[in-house]
């Protein structure tokens, strides 16, 4: 029996203020907690004291969306999955799309800011994905293992059972067009096989344009387990669908 985890990702979206009457609704109509189904909200760093309170006793947990990978020192406007740690994060994004288009993060420093969230307990959530030109030229699964391989070379000697890894091509993301589910379920499968051969079996998440409509037909698959939601995480109503879809599938 398989674990679904569905996983809101705000990005630059909704201040302190906004983000606690969002939690406020979502916490009111969220479905009753399910051991199988791990429900993460990561907001934006300023709004994570605010949600941290929100969420004490509930099945919610908590999620950043990127940190550094250094510990403490003089690092102007970034924040240490120590820092992260202290107030209850649990997971943390890293290598989203958009920090390696807009901030120029590689695999390898991927890797870095990984170790530093194992070190402190933090349950990264890995993204990868191909670009649209890849797809069509037929790159896709050499782009995705360069990516995997790359990061997991660096990480060699530490204990990885905690990662978690996002499959978000970069064509769904925002767009509407999501990946159907047999274009999602082949990669995934590829990405399982490719880190067998590191003696690792990880669950892997599906990202861009998870919405309630399309949830059903990804997270009812085989080799999907779980969701990354960007817009559709926006909506209480919408993301608390996806919750009451994943629970359906494994009940
Ligand atoms: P989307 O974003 O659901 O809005 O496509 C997903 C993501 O970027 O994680």
């Amino acid at each position: 029996m398989k674990t679904l985890y569905i996983a809101g990702n705000w990005k630059m979206n909704m201040s302190p203020s906004q983000a606690e009457i969002f939690m406020q609704e979502l916490i009111a109509t969220m479905p009753a907690a399910h051991d199988r189904c791990e429900v993460i909200v990561c907001p934006p760093y300023l709004a994570l004291s605010t949600v941290a309170k929100q969420i004490e006793n509930t099945r919610i947990m908590l999620g950043a969306q990127n940190c550094h990978e250094q510990e403490k020192g003089a690092y102007t406007g970034e924040i240490s999955a120590a820092m992260l740690a202290d107030i209850g994060v649990k997971y943390c994004i890293v290598g989203h799309s958009e920090r390696r288009r807009d901030f120029q993060e590689t695999d390898t420093h991927i890797a870095k800011k990984i170790m530093a969230l194992l070190a402190k307990n933090i349950r990264p959530i890995w993204c990868v994905g191909e670009t649209l030109e890849e797809r069509q030229t037929g790159m896709t699964f050499e782009r995705i293992r360069s990516q995997v391989t790359t990061t997991l070379d660096c990480l060699k000697g530490q204990d990885c059972s905690s990662l978690l890894i996002a499959y978000e091509p970069i064509w769904a993301i925002g767009t509407g067009l999501a990946a159907t589910p047999e274009q999602a379920e082949e990669v995934h499968s590829h990405i399982h096989h490719t880190i067998a051969s590191y003696s690792i079996d990880l669950p892997i998440l599906y990202g861009g344009s998870v919405t309630a409509e399309n949830a059903e037909s990804l997270l009812s698959r085989e080799a999907i387990n779980g969701a990354l939601i960007g817009g559709a995480a926006l909506s209480a109503q919408s993301f608390n669908t996806i919750i009451n879809t994943a629970h359906s599938l494994i009940n």
